[in-house]
């Protein structure tokens, strides 16, 4: 995979117009776009059109989907229409919910394809404990749901960059590792906690970096893609 290819900027705000901005500027530069839930609230599902018209031909719809498998199923054959290149749901959801999920989406010519969110990276393995029950720990529990996202059929699973290491040992080469959580030397931390430079990501098996801040909140977001797509060629 080249370079370009494996970085995807999150279109982190309300404003259509500005996500639509920063996808004719950056279109030609990375692989593709994550739209969260913020822009999809406040802009409607229409912005996967526009941002189409813009030049993002692959857009990751942050979905993050969590109910009873009948439910998901249906909402990730609706999405799957609606042809986005990659979704994700929660493997908390369990085994049954993904399977579920994983023949909804083949059910499309074209399937998204579909990753699991693990564990939430703002979870501590104490938090984990009060709000799921597991006493397993973070880092164990993420590789249990990643076991489990690939039994179920999953391309892959969101991870940050000191998880993947170990996801990529334990879960093999097809398993697509999605790494946000990233920062060029130099930039602020923000909230996020567990970061990881571009080259470092991808060094540990990170296949696509979820990016944003870092260079949407750049001044020359164009220089600064071409920054990080620099690093990882050279890693
Ligand atoms: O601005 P920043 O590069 O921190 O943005 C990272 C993006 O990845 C945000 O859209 C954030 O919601 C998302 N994300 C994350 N950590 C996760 C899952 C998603 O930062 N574990």
């Amino acid at each position: 995979m080249q370079a370009r290819e494996r970085v995807l900027i999150a279109l982190d705000t309300s404003d259509a117009e500005q996500a639509v901005a920063w996808v004719r500027m950056l279109a030609p530069h990375v692989g593709g776009f994550k739209v969260g839930l913020e822009l999809v609230h406040a802009a409607g599902f229409g912005v996967f059109d526009r941002l189409r018209e813009a030049g993002a031909e692959r857009i990751f719809y942050d979905a993050k989907l969590h109910d009873i498998p009948n439910t998901v199923a249906r909402a990730v054959r609706a999405i799957a229409r609606m042809g986005v290149w990659m979704v994700n749901v929660h493997a908390s959801g369990g085994r049954a919910m993904m399977e579920a999920a994983a023949e909804a989406a083949h059910a499309v010519s074209n399937p998204p394809l579909l990753v699991a969110v693990t564990v939430l990276t703002s979870l501590s393995s104490q938090e984990l404990r009060e709000q799921v029950g597991t006493r397993r720990g973070a880092a164990k529990q993420v590789i249990h749901l990643a076991t489990l996202a690939k039994e179920a059929g999953f391309n892959g699973v969101v991870a940050s960059a000191q998880e993947a290491k170990t996801l990529r040992r334990r879960l093999g080469r097809e398993l697509l590792i999605v790494t946000p959580g990233i920062r060029l030397a130099g930039d602020s931390a923000g909230d996020q906690r567990r970061i990881a430079t571009p080259s470092e990501a991808v060094k540990r098996g990170a296949d696509y970096l979820v990016i944003g801040r870092s260079v949407t909140a750049d001044a020359d977001p164009v220089g600064k893609v071409l920054q990080v797509v620099r690093q990882i060629q050279a890693r």
